[in-house]
């Protein structure tokens, strides 16, 4: 298992830490419920509260390998050749491209994606994209287009890979024709 703090997906915190508050209100409150003599059933609650973000936040970053590491590539059935191209249409800071790349030694894949506005990434760049793949040793299997996916031009340029990764919609024209 990968731990959080190896990967920079740039999550906000709300989503990736979020039980830290449960925690430690919880478990602050549950003992100083027991410091000044609070009734049993009230300290109960606040540990039940602090224990409750503590189940949270280790299934938060171990479940499917965790949330902020490269994510495991859903099914087997996916490029099961272990081999092609990839085009990963909205892959933000690249932790679902990074998981494939990770899953099949010998895919290349290219990260597509508008690198502007906010759709769940803070300071969402290409860079990022490219630092988070070198961490992960699959940098030279990847590449990134700052594009829209509406964007006939970029379509058409790469219009190569073997199979995309999606995700969507993204806004509006979020729903492309023609797609494979
Ligand atoms: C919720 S993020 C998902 C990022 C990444 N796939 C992940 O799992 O962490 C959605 C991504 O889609 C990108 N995006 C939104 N609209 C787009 C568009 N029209 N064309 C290309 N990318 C777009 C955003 O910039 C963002 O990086």
């Amino acid at each position: 298992m990968t731990s959080p703090f190896v990967y920079d997906f740039g999550y906000p915190w709300p989503i990736t830490w979020i039980h830290l508050v449960p925690i430690v209100v919880g478990l602050g409150a549950a003992a100083l419920g027991v410091r000044l003599g609070w009734r049993h059933w009230v300290v109960g609650l606040w540990g039940v509260i602090g224990i409750w973000g503590i189940v949270g936040l280790i299934l938060t970053h171990t479940m499917m390998g965790g949330l902020n590491a490269p994510q495991r590539v859903p099914s087997d059935r996916f490029m099961a050749s272990g081999r092609g191209r990839v085009l990963d249409v909205g892959a933000g800071s690249g932790r679902a491209l990074i998981g494939l790349l990770l899953a099949r030694p010998q895919v290349t894949g290219t990260a597509l994606d508008i690198y502007t506005g906010f759709f769940g990434i803070t300071d969402n760049t290409p860079e990022r994209m490219l630092r988070n793949a070198r961490i992960a040793g699959v940098v030279s299997r990847a590449d990134t287009v700052t594009g829209r996916q509406e964007d006939a031009v970029v379509r058409r340029q790469l219009r190569c890979g073997d199979q995309l990764l999606r995700h969507r919609p993204y806004g509006p024209g979020g729903s492309v024709e023609g797609d494979p």
